[in-house]
């Protein structure tokens, strides 16, 4: 296991679409993920695309431990590993809330994301994940699946005056300008 080195926005990593794992039960992607996980607990992070670590390829790791869940207000979700992800929006409702990112140190955003999706993918042992996740848990997904597409979430952001140096929180959290959708008091904290 070993701790990877994270690559930065502007990483011309960061802005290709990661390729696809044609065997995601080989051992190079069991010992990728092992060393994904220890990274990613290490920052520490709630996700990470294999692209953060400079390997471009389709693979995943998330977890919403129990503290950070009850913080988020929303239910735990066990260490997922996720190979060669789809994800599907179910329904049009999205949400504002704050994100932030190994790979974007400093800074956090508003962000909308889709309320609830649906998601698939194979594991490292070869198994097929198909769930349905709402809120954080939909918002962690859509962040690290947007990873393996060359996307980092200032391309999602809306009102760029919601990009703010973390440290500045202090002062309060800015307020979506006219916002029509709901707002999280969500992280923070980075989210991968
Ligand atoms: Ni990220």
């Amino acid at each position: 296991m070993a701790i990877l080195k994270i690559a930065r926005m502007g990483h011309p990593v960061l802005r290709r679409a990661a390729d696809p794992v044609p065997d995601p039960t080989a051992p190079e992607i069991k010992r990728l993920v092992a060393d994904m996980l220890e990274t990613m607990r290490d920052a520490p992070g709630t996700g990470l695309a294999a692209p953060q670590v400079h390997v471009p390829l389709r693979v995943v790791v998330f977890e919403v431990a129990e503290t950070r869940a009850q913080r988020e207000q929303t239910q735990p979700v066990p260490v997922t590993v996720l190979v060669n992800p789809v994800i599907e929006p179910l329904g049009d409702d999205g949400t504002l809330g704050w994100e932030g990112c190994l790979s974007v140190p400093g800074l956090a955003g508003m962000v909308p994301r889709y309320d609830r999706i649906r998601y698939r993918a194979t594991t490292p042992d070869g198994e097929a994940i198909d769930r349905i996740a709402e809120g954080f848990h939909a918002r962690v997904v859509q962040h690290e699946c947007d990873h393996l597409d060359g996307v980092l979430y200032p391309q999602r952001m809306t009102d760029l005056s919601l990009l703010v140096f973390t440290e500045e929180l202090r002062h309060g959290a800015p307020e979506p300008r006219g916002a029509k959708r709901g707002v999280e008091a969500t992280t923070k904290e980075a989210l991968s």
